[in-house]
This record gives C-alpha cells, structure tokens and sequence, in this order.
C-alpha cells in the first residue's frame, strides 16, 4: 500500500479528486494517510475530515520566519510516514530539504502545459489568466515530480484542454479541471502505487 500525504492551500477539488478515485477502485494499492493545508478554514481540510482522513493546518503565520515554518512543514509530512507527497494545489514553495529527503516522492499538479505558463507567479487562477492574455487555443495541466527547480522536475502527464472564445480565467480553470487536473492526478498516483513508473536522466518512463 502506497501511503499518501496530499498537501492543499485552499479549494481541494484535486484532493476531492483523488478521495474519490481511491474509494471507487479507479486509484488502487494507495492509503491516504494525511492532509496538510497551509491556509486555516480551508475547504480542503473540510474535506479532509468528510473522508475521515487526518488533517491539519500548518500555517506560517504560525511562526517567525521562514525556516522555522519549513522546519514545521518537513516534520508535519514526517510524522505521517508517507511513501508519495501529492501536492493538490499547494501554493507554497517546497523547502530544499523537504525536495531532497523526498527525492522523486513528490508530485505536483499545474494547470497548464509545462513549459508554458509556469515557474514563479504563476499560480492558480493566474495561470489562466496568463494564457488568456496571451491568447493561446489550447492550455492544459501538467502532472510532475518536484525538483529544486519551480514546475521543473520529471514530467509524468500532460493533458491538451480547448481555449475557447468567450472564455473568462475562471470558466477556463474549471474545465482545465475537469477535462485534466482531476484525471490525471489520480491517474499518475495509481501508477506510481502499482509501479509502472519510474525516473530515469531526469525522464519518466513508463515500465513496459
Ligand atoms: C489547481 O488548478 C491546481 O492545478 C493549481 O491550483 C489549483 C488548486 O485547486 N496549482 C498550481 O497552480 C500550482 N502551481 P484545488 O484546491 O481546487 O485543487
């Protein structure tokens, strides 16, 4: 049994995702262990609790710097003994020892086809934001490892979504979501947890 922490910062539709995929067998040989969210109140954690998963908040507001909030991080993840940490729309950068104590452990999910509309500031809604402006006519999300780099690592699923004209940030984030995210996120945890995957000179290839 793979065991999971799934790290959130607000709605956890990604989380939703992946709590019902491993309840009806389309993720298998996966234990969600823990929930962690940067934000206090959040959905997420509510969500968390619904499934009766262990949750907590791990806010750094909570301490007076930035290391000690990281030091407080890398311990909260710990202390669940997880073998995967799914970050589900975790807006926090990933503290360098948490990247390499969990070396290719760690899986992030980003909306949008890596490399474009990545790295710093782009997050979120901005995102879609982004690729409005630019006016592109397909986005998409991106399902990776997590390196020292920001959206850099391993790339392990990738999913073409239609811009369509009429389009506002937030109408294009939902059906990024649906038609991608909520996919390919459980998708790459079920391979990960029976074993199909695996990094080779910083590539994923697919075990035949
Ligand atoms: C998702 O769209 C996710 O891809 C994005 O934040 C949203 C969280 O939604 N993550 C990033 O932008 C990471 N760089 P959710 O809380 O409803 O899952």
């Amino acid at each position: 049994m793979l065991k999971v922490v799934v790290l959130v910062s607000g709605g956890g539709t990604n989380l939703q995702a992946i709590i019902d995929a491993v309840a009806d067998g389309t993720v298998t040989n996966t234990r969600l262990v823990g929930v962690i969210s940067n934000n206090k109140g959040v959905k997420g954690l509510e969500r968390a609790e619904k499934a009766g998963i262990p949750a907590v908040c791990i806010s750094p507001k909570d301490y007076s710097d930035r290391a000690q909030f990281n030091d407080a991080l890398l311990a909260g993840v710990d202390s669940f003994e997880p073998d995967l940490v799914v970050l589900a729309g975790f807006l926090v950068k990933i503290p360098e020892a948490m990247v390499a104590r969990y070396s290719n452990r760690i899986i992030n999910i980003h909306p949008s086809l890596i490399p474009s509309f990545c790295g710093v500031g782009y997050y979120g809604l901005k995102v879609h934001e982004k690729a409005l402006e630019r006016g592109v006519k397909l986005t998409g999300a991106t399902v990776h490892f997590v390196n020292e780099g920001m959206d850099e690592g391993p790339i392990i699923a990738q999913k073409a979504v239609e811009v369509l004209q009429d389009d506002t940030a937030e109408i294009l984030q939902r059906r990024v979501m649906e038609q991608a995210e909520w996919l390919l996120l459980p998708k790459a945890i079920d391979d990960i947890a029976n074993d199909r995957i695996c990094v080779e000179d910083g590539k994923v290839k697919f075990r035949v």
